[in-house]
């Protein structure tokens, strides 16, 4: 019987934002794909990496419109490789972080299908450093944790045993439960002076952030326009973020901080 041409499946991390933040392996991947399957949260403009004849297929989520689920896209993802292809799934961040990667790739491995994950910096570390937020210093924070406010309601996050144990929290798709959080933290025994940053689309020109704490982050949030992801930081590191802020901001109004090199290495700020 004929060797039958299987394909391969490249779970890719887009990385958080600005499209230099992808690996160099990650790009080579895309230059190499015959499918593309893309998320929301990837930067599209990493698509100006594939062959002119790729076949690009959007699988995001956005409000309001039909989107394709889970075990579509795994189908999609057997599928294509089925048919020989060089297949990469470019996910936003790290595809196993919050990304749904381990699912697929179970999927794949059970369908017998070739499949490779190539790993991409994740929000949860590169949107508080891109706002100037370490996640350890060693005066502070010997130890973060990276968590879901997806899930608040229904107990399987523990709350008051992730504060007393990790001194930075760094909270993902949160925004929604921002007061509910807050809340369990302060149950949980967390003081209400603890500093809280919410940075939003970090790593992006048009990256913002605000600061607050457990007890008046609520009030803060609920003027500020969102139209970006946001990750949540608690802890004292925040306050070094809040503190660079200050000097940057200052060296910016002496006229002395001339450039920052921001998304696609533009210079801004002149
Ligand atoms: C479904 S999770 C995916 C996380 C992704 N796999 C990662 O490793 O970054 C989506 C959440 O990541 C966070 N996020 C992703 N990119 C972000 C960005 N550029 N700025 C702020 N938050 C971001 C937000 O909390 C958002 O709700």
């Amino acid at each position: 019987m004929p060797a039958r041409l299987l394909g391969k499946v490249y779970l890719v991390g887009a990385g958080p934002g600005d499209p230099e933040l992808i690996t160099l392996k990650g790009k080579r991947c895309l230059e190499a794909a015959d499918v593309i399957l893309f998320d929301e949260l990837a930067n599209h403009q990493l698509l100006a990496f594939a062959a002119a004849d790729a076949q690009l297929i959007y699988v995001g989520k956005k409000p309001g419109k039909r989107c394709a689920d889970q075990r579509e896209i795994e189908a999609l993802l057997i599928q294509h490789a089925r048919r020989g292809k060089f297949v990469v799934r470019l996910k936003g961040g790290d595809p196993f972080v919050f990304g749904r990667g381990g699912e697929e790739a179970l999927a794949l491995s059970r369908a017998a299908i070739p499949f490779e994950v190539v790993p991409g910096i994740s929000s949860a570390l590169a949107v508080p450093a891109c706002a100037g937020i370490p996640v350890t210093h060693r005066s502070c924070a010997s130890s973060f944790a990276v968590v879901t406010g997806h899930k608040v309601g229904d107990g399987e996050v523990k709350w008051g045993e992730l504060a007393r144990a990790a001194d930075t929290l760094v909270i993902l798709m949160g925004m929604q439960n921002l007061a509910l959080i807050m809340g369990r933290l302060r149950d949980s025994g967390c003081e209400p002076e603890r500093p809280v940053a919410l940075v939003q689309s970090g790593s992006l020109s048009c990256q913002d952030c605000v600061f607050g704490t457990v007890g008046t982050i609520t009030k803060i949030a609920a003027g500020w326009k969102r139209t970006g992801p946001v990750v949540i930081i608690v802890g004292e590191v925040v306050k070094m973020g809040q503190e660079l802020q200050r000097i940057e901001e200052t060296l910016v109004e002496a006229g002395l901080f001339l450039s920052k090199v921001t998304e696609n290495s533009k210079e801004v700020r002149i």
